[in-house]
């Protein structure tokens, strides 16, 4: 099946969401600019000491997170479909006098503009839900890592896109491995829900066993899988926070994140172009 149309559809929304999110709260861009770091206790605890490691980003928005691990002393590379997120991650790159570099491109055609392999390649929160198949996906992330080197995705977990969140209460609404497109309509975005903008956007649901098979299928090794309740971003209604400043159902039904770490074995047969 042909998405371009979709992603063009995507592309436009996330380039008008840029803007919007700059000068949102919830990005806390000052904060940001003074040194704060915009990654979350999951992924600071799963990517360790970072120092000289090379490091692709999947889907960096406007490069807060890479800019972070740059920080951390990584030799970061940002890739996102949208230009007006990738020409605002150059300028903060300039700005903050950081060494990273950002390319514009479909994830999926990442392979297509670098060819350099990396030590970890990362991704998070709101990725793989603009993604058709993850099979082109994981083969790219495969051929990607250096042999030795890992990749970690920590992300919304499945169940939570199964609801329609545009009616209040949230109705389970869409199968947690439908193929088919999800195309939603609405005004705001997670960042400013005041926001006059309007989100056109398409999206796919992808299973936890479609996200592990897809990886293990290019010889990559699951070190683990993990699930959790509380979520470091307050964007599903009725979350309540926790002692550690995170968001979690009040009942605790399912888990909001769930966490992947792969790696690419130097023994194992991993998939190479
Ligand atoms: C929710 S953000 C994820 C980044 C990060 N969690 C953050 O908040 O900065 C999703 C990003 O995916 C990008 N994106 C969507 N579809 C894409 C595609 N097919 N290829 C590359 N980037 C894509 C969007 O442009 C957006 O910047």
């Amino acid at each position: 099946m042909n998405n371009s149309g979709k992603f063009e559809t995507n592309r436009k929304t996330w380039n008008a969401k840029v803007a919007v999110h700059a000068e949102s709260e919830f990005y806390e861009m000052q904060n940001f600019r003074n040194g704060k770091t915009s990654l979350n206790k999951y992924e600071l605890d799963a990517v360790g000491d970072i120092s000289g490691k090379r490091l692709l980003h999947l889907q960096c928005h406007f490069g807060q997170d890479t800019l972070s691990l740059a920080r951390m002393g990584a030799k970061c590379t940002g890739v996102d479909i949208s230009d007006e997120a990738i020409k605002l991650a150059k300028r903060l790159n300039a700005e903050l006098k950081l060494d990273a570099s950002f390319v514009c491109c479909n994830v999926l055609d990442t392979s297509e503009y670098i060819s350099e392999k990396f030590d970890i390649v990362f991704t998070s929160y709101g990725t793989i839900g603009w993604l058709p198949d993850l099979k082109p996906w994981a083969k790219m992330i495969s051929v990607r890592l250096k042999p030795g080197g890992f990749f970690y995705i920590v992300e919304f977990h499945p169940i939570a896109w199964m609801f329609d969140y545009s009616v209040s209460p949230p109705v389970m609404k869409y199968g947690y491995h439908q193929k088919e497109a999800i195309y939603e309509e609405y005004e705001g975005t997670y960042a400013d829900k005041n926001s006059k903008m309007v989100s056109k956007e398409y999206g796919w649901n992808h299973s936890l066993g479609e996200v592990i098979t897809s990886l293990s299928e290019v010889g990559l090794y699951i070190e683990y899988l993990r699930e959790h309740d509380a979520s470091p971003y307050d964007i599903f209604p009725g979350l309540l926070k926790n002692k550690e400043e995170m968001f979690a159902l009040p009942n605790k039904m399912y888990p909001l994140i769930f966490e992947v770490k792969a790696t690419k074995n130097s023994t194992t047969k991993a998939v190479e172009s």
